[in-house]
């Protein structure tokens, strides 16, 4: 019996989809303070182990929670007794803010997946940083590593964002194990030009810039930086990515984020669905997430890693994207729909699959690449 299934989605589904993610994630804020219910829960999960290194870091399994479940922070001792490899905190910005009015978060069952305009609702980088100051004083830093998803505040001109992504940047440096610069979310407005060449290239070089100078003085290396792309990029596009990435020395790409084009539909209510504004995610977004991967992997092959997130849902999908070309992958929809068990099975099945094989002979096996 799924118990999830059976028992917690019925309730969370029947109450407004913002109002679940709010109570799911009350919960588990709860429990990330009690050490007893963080132990039990991860012998109840008993996670299998799949290390992987990616990027200098030592993930216990190569499967991680993806930007925006947990903002602020406020769970992040739980994600690792739930099975995740990783966790990507966030998305943060240098201003709190309260994001776009709701409703802004949509449910499409019949398709497992997920419409959303938040607009990065978060309580700004300060308060993150206090936040996980907090759970490492207590000594419930998470185990295993966290990455911070960056964005761009809304208030913050265009021309002003590398400074915008910079002072959270500085603010999260000594906490955070990676970072995520998020310039593919199609809920801030305009922020997906920051894809651009001219512009991306500014930001990264401030970054890294940083990155630099904040690691030197402790004899540490600098950390690492991914840039996160949108699913919806021509080829050309992603390519200028790519060399931005490879030039400015980022440890790797996040593909992708969610979608602003949506599936074709005979069903007039996903139809009216489909109409509201955002970024689709979940089943739907698999096939072109794993093809921007296999793209990605083709281009550059291991000089920048890729951790692949769109529409994983099964073991299955999650195979198709390390096969593709992804040394990491992440999910947030298949959560709302299957509930944390999911992460689990996956991981075990993906363990079977590999076979003892090394990790970095199964990824990109099937991209085409030779
Ligand atoms: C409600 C919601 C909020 C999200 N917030 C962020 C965010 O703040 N930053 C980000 O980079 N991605 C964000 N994402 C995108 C996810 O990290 C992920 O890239 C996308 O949902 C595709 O994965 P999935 O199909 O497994 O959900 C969000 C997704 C959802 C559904």
């Amino acid at each position: 019996m799924n118990a999830y299934r059976v028992l917690a989605r019925p309730v969370l589904f029947s109450l407004d989809p913002e109002r679940a993610h709010g109570l799911t994630l009350d919960i588990l804020a709860w429990a990330s303070r009690n050490r007893w219910l963080r132990e039990w829960v991860s012998q109840v999960a008993s996670i299998p182990r799949l290390p992987v290194s990616v990027f200098g870091l030592d993930f216990p399994n190569p499967l991680g929670l993806a930007a925006g479940m947990d903002k602020n922070g406020v769970a992040a001792p739980m994600w690792p007794a739930l099975g995740f490899g990783f966790s990507e905190l966030g998305g943060v910005t240098w201003h709190g803010q309260p994001g776009n009015p709701r409703p802004r978060l949509f449910r499409i069952p019949a398709e497992e997946a997920i419409i959303n305009r938040m607009g990065f609702n978060n309580e700004g980088a300060r308060a993150l940083s206090a936040r996980l100051a907090d759970w490492r004083a207590r000594g419930a830093w998470p185990a295993h590593p966290v990455g911070i998803n960056l964005g761009k505040s809304k208030i913050t001109p265009l021309e002003a964002a590398a400074d915008d992504y910079l002072a959270s940047f500085r603010e999260l440096w000594p906490l955070a194990d990676f970072f995520v610069v998020n310039v593919s979310s199609p809920n801030t407005p305009n922020l997906r030009q920051l894809q651009d060449r001219r512009e991306l290239d500014q930001i990264l070089a401030s970054l890294q810039s940083a990155n630099a100078s904040l690691a030197s003085p402790l004899g540490a290396h600098p950390k690492p930086v991914l840039v996160k792309v949108a699913p919806d990029l021509s080829w050309e596009a992603l390519d200028e990515v790519l060399e931005v990435s490879l030039a400015r020395n980022l440890a790797g790409i996040v593909a992708t984020n969610t979608t602003v084009t949506r599936p074709g539909t005979q069903d007039p209510l996903i139809g009216r669905i489909h109409q509201e504004t955002g970024g689709l995610s979940g089943r739907p977004l698999h096939t072109r997430s794993t093809e921007v991967i296999r793209h990605i992997h083709r281009q550059v092959g291991r000089r920048l890693p890729i951790i692949g997130v769109g529409g994983i849902t099964t073991a299955e999908e999650a195979w198709e994207k390390v096969t593709a070309g992804a040394s990491l992958l992440q999910m947030y929809s298949a959560l709302v729909f299957h509930g944390p068990g999911i992460v689990c099975g996956i991981v075990d099945e993906l363990r079977s699959r590999a076979a003892g094989a090394a990790w970095e002979d199964v990824v990109g096996s099937a991209s085409g690449r030779n």
